[in-house]
Formats: C-alpha cells, structure tokens, sequence
C-alpha cells in the first residue's frame, strides 16, 4: 500500500503541470528572433496591450517542438489573450490554449498576435482589409520559419477565419503571393463569417456591412429577407472579399473543418445567411454544428474538439453538455423577444437613405413598414443582431 503514495503525489504533480496556463507576451527567445529576422516593424508582440497582446515562443534554444505548432487567429476587436474578466467579446484564446496544454502542447508550439486595434468601440469600422491579412500571412510565416517545421495547424474564429483563409490562399489580392497551402496541414474555421451576415443585409452604409470587404450579404433570389429565407436560392452580389474567397479554389490546408452553432447571437439563428451556413468554408473534409452555444464558445468551449480536428483530423460528434447535436430543426434555442420596435426602428432609422451599399445600385430596397406583419420571427434574430451592431458591441 505505501508504494501507492508516491504514484498518487506524481499524478498530482503531473495535473499541476498540465493544468499550466498560457502566458503572454511571446517569449523572449521569440521576441529576439523576430528582431533578428525582420519582423522587428511588425510589432508582432503588441505590448500595447499588455501581456494580452501576443502568445507563443520557446524558453531557449535547446527547447524541443514535438507537437505541429498551431496558429491561432481571433475575431474582430478579440485579441490573442482575454482583455480581462468582465469583456464578453474579448475572451481570446486562454481557454484553447488551456485545453492544448492539458494535451501535451506547449508554449513553444502555440502562437497568436493580434491583428486589430482590439477595442469593441472600433468593431463598426473593421473590414476584411489587406493590412489585417498581410499581417496575419507575415505572422504565419514567421512561425514557419522560427519552428522550423514543414506543417503547421490554424484554427480561426469569427472574422479571422476568412482573414486567414486568404492569407493561406495568397494571390494577387493583396499581393501575398505563392499559396501556403503545402505548409497548413489544419485548417480549422470556428464561427466564420464566409458568406455574409444577415444583420449588415440593409446596413451597407456601416463600415463592417459594407459590399467590398466588409460583411454585406449580397441578395438571393426572389428571397428578400436574408435570415428569413423561405426556398432555396442562390446568393449573388454578397461582399467582394468573400466572394473571390470561396470562387478561389486554392485550399487552406491538406484538411479543412469549420464549426459552428445554432444559437449564435451574432451570426443569426443557425449560423446562416440566406438558409446557408455562412460559416462553411467550400470544400471543407467537415464540420460540427452545436446547438447551444453563444458565439465566443464556439471559440472557448469546443478546445477537446478543435485538438481532435487538427491534430487527429477527427471530429468528434457527441455536443457538449446541455448541447444536443445537430441541427434537424426540432431543437433550435428559442430566440428571446427584445424590444422590437427600438431596436428596429432606431437601427433601421440610421440606415434609411444609405441602407444600399454604393456599389450594389441595383439590390432591392426593403419596404419598411411590411416588415412586421410579414416576418415577425425573422424580426427576432435581425433585432437581436442590430441590438449587437448598434451598441458597438459587433464582435465576428
Ligand atoms: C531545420 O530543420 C532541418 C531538417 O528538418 C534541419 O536540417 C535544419 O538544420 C533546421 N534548421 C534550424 C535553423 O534548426
Ligand atoms: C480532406 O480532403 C482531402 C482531399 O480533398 C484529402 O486529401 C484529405 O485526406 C481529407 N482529410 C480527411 C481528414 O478526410
Ligand atoms: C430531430 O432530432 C431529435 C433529437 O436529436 C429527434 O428526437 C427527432 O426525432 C428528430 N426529428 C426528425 C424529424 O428527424
């Protein structure tokens, strides 16, 4: 019995290790090699931010990389490390990062920068713009280099997953260059926003809806309410960024997977722009759709999940707790009723006169006071995404 003693104070010594959290800044080893590699003007370290600004790097010289070192990418006005205890839209990737280095995973094969200003009062005014993808492309490859690996794994959430499937993609856009595909092994998009959002389908005056790179949704069809889609149709017209996205057939990666949730409050009931998942990535090899998480979970609460996907290329398709998988309809959340006639008509007031995007001349205008009667549910999701956007609280 007493030789039981010192393997019970080792399993405790081992959780105690493995229970270690991620800290940032980039390490100082990392932190020197950019310096000395020409990455020093790319501020990868973002110490404006404080120690959230940035994550990844290894103790010295002599520290092993034995896992595929993963990128990670955060959405918009997010950055690489929870901001602090009480910002809902500012969780980074603490609790990913938790669950990799339960797994084994350690800070010499974890990285992420952050791409923005990271500040949720700014989070109208953020595009897919090149600056955000050359920046994220010039981070991917720095990683390359300093790991010195053939493969890495990169797992987006939200608006940084079509930032970096871009940035993967490379080409003349924003003049990146050669594709890197050869050097992604993983590609994993959590909550994405690939085919437009509902919420900016009236709202092209707003920097984030806008038609060229922001999140406008385009038309379809006869449809003419994007999250209250009654038949199948084809989405035209929608943002220019993610449009050539999904025509490039270029991939992101050897294997491609993408997440998503029926009860995100910011991509809309379902996740969908017009009756689609906007969070799909075409020719992705999978996904995973929960039914009750809220939109940074899909980030925070699925890390067992994202391990299986990028390093056994696996999903794994048990929800968690309180989920119930998949979306056949019978068990979507029931959406809460806001007040819909504040949210709608201050949201809509602000876009009357400019709601059709400068470049979209000849999409259809909504007829406002048809709205109610005819779609009172849809009402529901659009209220609940425009209370988002019009509290300057649109994280994607
Ligand atoms: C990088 O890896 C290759 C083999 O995979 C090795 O030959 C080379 O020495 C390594 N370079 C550095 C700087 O460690
Ligand atoms: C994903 O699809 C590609 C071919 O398009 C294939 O090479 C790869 O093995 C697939 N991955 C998985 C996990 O099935
Ligand atoms: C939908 O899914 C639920 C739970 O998974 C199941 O009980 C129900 O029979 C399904 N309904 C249909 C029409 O497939």
């Amino acid at each position: 019995m007493k030789a039981a003693i010192p393997s019970v104070l080792l399993l405790l010594i081992v959780s105690t290790l493995s229970a270690q959290k991620i800290t940032g800044p980039l390490s100082p080893h990392f932190q020197q090699w950019l310096q000395a590699n020409g990455y020093a003007s790319n501020d990868f370290i973002r110490g404006d931010l404080g120690s959230s600004g940035s994550f990844g790097g290894r103790a010295d010289e002599n520290q092993k990389i034995i896992n595929q070192p993963v990128v990670f990418v955060h959405g918009n006005s997010d950055l690489a490390l929870q901001k602090d205890a009480v910002s809902t839209y500012q969780t980074g990737w603490d609790q990913t990062a938790a669950f990799f280095m339960k797994e084994g995973y350690t800070a010499a094969e974890l990285y992420a920068t952050t791409w923005g200003p990271a500040q949720s009062s700014q989070a109208l005014q953020q595009t897919y713009k090149c600056e955000y993808v050359l920046r994220i492309r010039r981070f991917i490859e720095a990683v390359l280099a300093y790991t010195n690996t053939s493969k890495i794994d990169i797992i987006g959430h939200s608006m940084g997953v079509a930032l970096s499937r871009r940035a993967v993609k490379g080409g003349s856009e924003c003049n990146l260059g050669a594709a890197l595909t050869d050097r992604v092994d993983t590609f994993l998009g959590l909550a994405g926003v690939n085919y437009g959002l509902c919420t900016c389908q009236y709202a092209g005056i707003i920097t984030t809806c806008n038609a060229n790179d922001g999140f406008f949704p385009g038309q379809c069809g006869s449809q003419s309410i994007c999250a209250f889609t009654l038949q199948e149709c084809v989405q035209t017209q929608y943002a220019t960024f993610m449009q050539n996205l999904n025509e490039d057939p270029t991939k992101e990666g050897e294997n491609i997977f993408a997440f998503w949730s029926n009860n995100d409050e910011i991509l809309g009931q379902g996740s969908k722009a017009f009756g689609k998942v906007t969070a799909r990535i075409p020719n992705m090899n999978g996904s995973k759709t929960y039914n009750s998480l809220k939109h940074m979970d899909v980030k925070d609460k699925t890390g067992a999940d994202q391990i299986k996907a990028v390093r056994d290329h696996v999903i794994d398709m048990t929800d968690l707790p309180g989920g119930g998988l998949q979306g056949n309809g019978s068990n979507l959340p029931t959406w809460s009723l806001p007040d819909l006639s504040g949210l709608i008509s201050s949201g809509l007031a602000a876009l009357q006169g400019g709601g059709r995007p400068e470049n979209r001349p000849n999409l259809p205008m909504l007829n406002l006071p048809d709205i109610p009667s005819l779609f009172s549910s849809s009402l529901q999701s659009i209220s609940d995404s425009l209370k988002n956007l019009f509290n300057g609280r649109l994280i994607l």
